[in-house]
This record gives C-alpha cells, structure tokens and sequence, in this order.
C-alpha cells in the first residue's frame, strides 16, 4: 500500500480548501477591522515556554505535546497552542517598548497528541488573536462582540457563548482553599485516576473533568464567583452588562475553568450542540500574569482562538461544498489553432478569467465530455477553418447559445461582453 499520512492528521483537498480560504479571509478582514495585526510565528519553540505558560500539570503539557531532541540536543516542542508562542515573540523584541497595547493575530497548525475522533485531531489548525495591554473588561466585551458577530456573519447561529471569571491573585487562594476542603470528603473510587492526582497538583482541573463520576461528585462544589473580590466582581459585572448591552445571548457557566493554567478573570467558550463531543469551536479568556511570568512587566492580556477544523465542519452542515468551474474551456482542434489557444489562454488567466485548454488530440466529442466534466460556463472551439476565417466559435454551456467571434481584439471582447468579473 502507498504511504499515508499518519494518524489524527489530514489533508485539506479541493473543493473543501475553497471554504478554509473564505473563512480564513473573511476572519482576516474582521480582525483587521478591528485593529489587529497579523504576526507570523514558528511551528517549533523550546519546550520550557509551554512549561512556563500553559502549566505543567495541564493535559497538554503532561501528555499531549511532541516534544523530542533535535541533533543538537535542544529540547523542541511542535506548538500545541499559539498565545505561548505571541507573548513569546512580544517580549523577544520588546514590542511593549514601542507602544504596550498590542493587538495581533496569527492563522495556522497547532499539533496535540489527543486521542483522535471527529473533531479532535493531532494536527489542527486556529485562528488566534491576543490584546496585550488592556485591563479594560471593554476589551473583554469587545473580543467576544467581535467573535459573535463572525459567527453570525457566517450564519452560525447555532452557537452558545458561555463566560467565567476566573478571578485574579488576589482572591483565586480562597476559593482554592474552598475547593479543596470540598475535594478531600471524596474517596479515591469517587473521581477519575486523573482526577485524584489533579486534586493535589491542579484542583482547578477537576471542575470541567468530562469524566460521569467526577461530574456527579462536582455537582456541588462551591461556584468560584462567590469568592472574587470586589474588583474581579465588577470586572465581571461590567463585561456582562457590556454584551447585554450589545445583545448578545450568554450562560454564565461558573465550571469553565478551560484547560490551559494561565486565565485569569475573564473566560469564555463559544460551544454548539451540533458537533458531538468536541462542542467547543472557539475559546478563550484573560491571562494577566503571563507576560509577568515569562519574564516580562506587568501587562494585562486578554485572548482567544478558534478551531477552523470544527468551525468548517459546522459550516458545512449548511453550506455545501461549492461546486469547482472554469469560466471558459479552449478546444484546439489542430496545431496552429492550439498555438493561439495558448496564447487566448494565458492573455485571459492574467485578466484573472479561469481558462483551461486541452493539450492532447482528442476528437472534439470526447473534449465536449471534459467540458461538462470541469463544469465549464463557456467552450471556445477551433480549428482550421475557423482560424482561416480569423474566427472563432464561442458557446455559452448554461443557455447552449453559441457566437462566432472575430480573433481581432478578442481578448477585450471576451472581458467586456462575456465576463462579468471586475479586471
Ligand atoms: P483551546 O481551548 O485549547 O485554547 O483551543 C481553542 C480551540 O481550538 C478549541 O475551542 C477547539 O475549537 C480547537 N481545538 C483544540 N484542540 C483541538 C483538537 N485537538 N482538534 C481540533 N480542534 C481543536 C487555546 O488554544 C488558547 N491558546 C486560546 C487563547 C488564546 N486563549 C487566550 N488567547
């Protein structure tokens, strides 16, 4: 058998790459409207900064990275998630020197070794985009304004944004304290083997376990934003009034704790129901200590990211693939006629008219067949006695209207009589 690709990965084919653009574009123009700047970043970064940043006791970094040595001896981690990898890059070259607020956004494969299923795969791809030096909950309502109003621009409605506060350092000690008085009355048989080393090395970790047994034994834990002090508490206040404000729909899901340790206040999750059991397709929150921890100043940050992979498959539950065409196929029937058709052809490709032509010399029956196959809009046909006329025939394959056209200033005919599309 020929070799494949690996498990949990895939190829992106055309049509469907059709959609990826659109939705890649349409993000890009967004965003930008919105005031951010793309950054281009590396697949590879050392190990140590996902250690630092996403939390060494997350499911990430204890079991999901591909991490290995390179020749020479350094240890590389492919990235699993990109807001590492911006704070990164932000401090390399002091961009907070230049002006703290910064609003960038980066497209492209992120790598976690999951187990694979629909929607879950080892090579994935995200639009992410991160603020840096705004503590404002604005910016917090603004990121989720703009995210919703992407997926609404796309006619997903079927969507649901939940929000949480994770509070801040100064008031995550006491409900750390509440929390864990409440895991100790569990035995080891109530929760997950995950779970009963998460409740010493990560207790947060234990509230969005998906796991039945520790779902049940969480049903009573006491809800983090009883214990947020006053100015987390009106933080929160004034991101949800905000999105009330604007009409935006949100459960406050006081168990979004996500998986990456860096939040703090703010996080949110925009999920659906039509995906099965991978329902998040965008996700996010505030990180105001990260830049601080890998060694920065103390410059708030806020965030998210979007899974492209589920995102198009929701899409493609009510959009269908779009169909591939070519405005205009040339059927050359001999050699001199082919010489001219190539010609057509590349004068019209630069006008940005998708042309095809054929190279070989099949009866023009056969070519007709290709046509329909490449689901042309127009057949151009030549041959000897058309190119002694200076002519050419010209078919219209929806309305079978067929033109003789003269070969003089062809090309200018084509574009203003036959093609709409702007040059
Ligand atoms: P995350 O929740 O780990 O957050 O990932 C964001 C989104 O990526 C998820 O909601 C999901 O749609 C998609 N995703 C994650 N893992 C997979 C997978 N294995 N297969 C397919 N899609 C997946 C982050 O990565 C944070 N860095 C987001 C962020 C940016 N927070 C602040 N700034």
């Amino acid at each position: 058998m020929s070799i494949q690709c690996i498990r949990g990965v895939k190829d992106i084919l055309p049509p469907e790459i059709e959609i990826w653009q659109t939705i890649e574009h349409k993000a890009k123009s967004l965003l930008e409207q919105f005031g951010f700047k793309e950054i281009r970043l590396p697949l590879l970064e050392r190990t140590e900064l996902f250690h630092r940043s996403i939390g060494e006791e997350t499911d990430i970094v204890s079991k999901e990275m591909y991490t290995f040595e390179d020749r020479g001896g350094e240890k590389i981690t492919l990235r699993p998630e990109a807001t590492a990898s911006v704070v990164r890059a932000y401090l390399q070259h002091n961009l907070y020197t230049l002006d703290p607020i910064q609003k960038l956004y980066t497209i492209g494969p992120m790598f976690r070794r999951e187990r694979p299923q629909k929607g879950r795969y080892r090579q994935f791809y995200q639009i992410n985009a991160e603020v840096f030096g705004i503590d404002s909950p604005l910016i917090d309502a603004q990121i989720i304004f703009m995210l919703m109003y992407f997926f609404k621009n796309l006619s997903l409605t079927n969507v649901q944004l939940h929000i949480n506060s994770l509070g801040c350092r100064e008031c995550r000690p006491q409900f750390y304290h509440a929390l864990n008085t409440y895991l100790s009355q569990f035995n080891a048989d109530d929760l997950c083997e995950h779970c009963n080393r998460r409740r010493t090395t990560n207790p947060l970790r234990v509230l969005d376990c998906k796991v039945e047994k520790c779902r049940q034994a969480m049903k009573d834990v006491p809800s983090i934003l009883e214990f947020l002090c006053p100015d987390c508490v009106s933080h929160f206040q004034l991101v949800q009034t905000t999105l009330a404000n604007q009409g935006i729909d949100f459960t406050i899901n006081n168990q979004l704790v996500r998986g990456l340790d860096y939040y703090t206040r703010t996080t949110f999750e925009i999920q659906t129901s039509h995906l099965g059991a991978q329902n998040a397709i965008a996700g996010g929150g505030r990180y105001d200590g990260l830049i601080q921890l890998l060694g920065g100043p103390d410059i708030p940050a806020i965030g998210f990211a979007i899974g492209v992979d589920r995102l198009i498959e929701l899409y493609m539950q009510h959009h269908e693939s779009p169909k591939p065409y070519v405005d205009m196929f040339i059927i050359a029937l001999d050699a001199p006629s082919k010489k001219m058709a190539y010609t057509l052809c590349c004068d019209l490709c630069i006008k940005g008219i998708q042309v095809e032509m054929d190279y070989s010399a099949r009866s023009l029956k056969s070519l007709m067949k290709r046509a329909d196959k490449l689901n042309a809009h127009f057949v151009m046909i030549m041959g000897e006695q058309e190119l002694a006329n200076n002519s050419v025939i010209l078919r219209n394959m929806n309305t079978k209207e067929q033109f003789v056209l003269s070969t003089n200033g062809i090309v200018d005919h084509l574009l203003t009589q036959f093609f709409i599309t702007p040059h």
